[in-house]
């Protein structure tokens, strides 16, 4: 099976009615969301698009990332929320940390994201780490109008003009936008740039599996068609009315802790690979479900390296949180502890093992300690870190949150929150009315 859920630690809550009647309810909230029955029913292209991608279209954007490779060494991505933090988690998740660094000796694009913000700071970063190399820009805006990415693209715009002129440039500008609206849509049709469309139906954070999520990840040499494989197997899984549909049990689990007090979910993982799966995973389920006073908080977790600072919270704090743990069965590189002479560190009783081993026995050990203290615990068991079992993951989470959110009775495609604060920063800039 492609992904597991271990709920061995529970103990009993799989048993009780509240559960069972939360089963009742997710299954039917799975039927809401296939019907398109239910809240937000505009959004829901997400749902069969593993299915409905078709190879050629994945040819098509590797064809267009060995075209931007032919003339340059880098890739600026620009987009903010769901319009980076899906390819920002795969990219993360299937290759090196120092990717950047060896780039250049493997001949592959080095990828930095830009427009996550509005800090000087970091944009003048990048623009040094940038220097005089050769780069292209791929600008992801699904409304076209979101003002973080849109400064930023104007500023590393000007900067691409500068270095090659503006006709020169065309070519090094690629726009992911709404097929028909939005001041990028405007500019693409204007300067002629090629163009990728956000199907209407698909909301941002859906949106991994589109090219908003698929070029930048295929600019980092992985394998899209198994990164689809692999959703399509989840949709194929996931979609299926049963009570042994592993999304409609994870919803039906968070929902029953939440009722008992259990406000906070944490994303733990033993791979900091996982790390930024986490934060796509944090807007997923924020954003679709914290609304009208209700929804889960979704936190994560980086161990072993947490368990040195979040480690005493999660252990002896308010007990109103549990975690989800994201495991990896196999692991593909291992370390192997070296024998030493002397044994100065004590280290020896573990000479011979791999490090694997260590840290899986410090997942089992923690598991245990935070248990003990009060902190319900579920494992989700990824058999390998590969583009397969990501691209299955990423569904499972996607369904998943349209059920938890359709248990709480919000409509999980809406951000209306989003707007406060933009009005209130476009009040004081001063932004003429439109
Ligand atoms: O999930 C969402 O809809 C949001 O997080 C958006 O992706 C984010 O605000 C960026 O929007 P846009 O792509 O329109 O620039």
């Amino acid at each position: 099976m492609s992904l597991k859920l271990d709920t061995t630690y529970l103990g009993s809550l799989q048993e009780s009615e509240e559960y069972i009647q939360n089963v009742k309810k997710a299954t039917h909230a799975l039927k809401s969301l296939q019907a398109g029955s239910g809240k937000g029913s505009e959004f829901l292209g997400w749902l069969n698009l593993p299915a409905e991608i078709d190879p050629p279209f994945l040819d098509e954007i590797s064809k267009t990332i060995q075209e931007i490779k032919d003339h340059s060494k880098v890739l600026i991505v620009i987009g903010i929320g769901g319009s980076y933090l899906g390819s920002n988690a795969v990219i993360s998740a299937l290759t090196s940390k120092f990717r950047n660094q060896i780039a250049d000796s493997n001949n592959k694009l080095e990828i930095y994201f830009a427009g996550t913000n509005i800090s000087s700071v970091d944009l003048n970063d990048l623009i040094d780490a940038l220097g005089d190399k050769d780069f292209s820009i791929n600008i992801i805006s699904k409304s076209g109008t979101t003002t973080e990415p849109a400064l930023a693209f104007r500023v590393l715009k000007a900067k691409l003009y500068e270095k090659y002129g503006e006709k020169a440039s065309q070519k090094r500008i690629i726009a992911t936008t709404d097929a028909s609206k939005g001041a990028l849509k405007k500019q693409a049709d204007i300067y002629n740039w090629k163009t990728y469309i956000i199907p209407d139906n698909v909301g941002g954070r859906f949106s991994v599996f589109t090219p908003v999520g698929l070029l930048p990840i295929k600019a980092a040499n992985i394998n899209i068609h198994e990164l689809i494989a692999g959703a399509k197997k989840a949709q194929n899984d996931l979609t299926k009315i049963s009570n042994s549909n592993l999304a409609v049990q994870y919803a039906a689990i968070r929902k029953t802790l939440y009722d008992q007090g259990k406000s906070i979910e944490i994303l733990a993982n033993y791979e900091p690979r996982l790390s930024l799966i986490a934060a796509w995973w944090k807007q997923l389920f924020g954003e679709s479900e914290g609304k009208e006073n209700r929804g889960l908080f979704p936190a994560s977790v980086d161990f072993t390296c947490d368990l040195h600072s979040m480690g005493q919270y999660i252990q002896e704090g308010p007990r109103h949180l549990f975690e989800t743990i994201l495991h990896v069965e196999q692991i593909e590189t291992n370390i192997t502890i070296p024998e030493e002479n002397g044994n100065h560190d004590n280290l020896n009783y573990l000479a011979g093992k791999s490090l694997d081993y260590v840290n899986k026995k410090a997942e089992e050990g923690t598991l245990q300690a935070h248990v003990n203290g009060g902190v319900p615990n579920i494992r989700i068991l990824l058999e390998k870190l590969d583009a397969y079992h990501i691209g299955y993951l990423l569904y499972y989470f996607e369904i998943s949150c349209g059920i938890s959110a359709y248990l709480l009775e919000v409509n999980p495609f809406d951000q209306p929150g989003v707007e406060a604060y933009k009005i209130k920063m476009f009040e004081l800039l001063g932004k003429p009315s439109s």
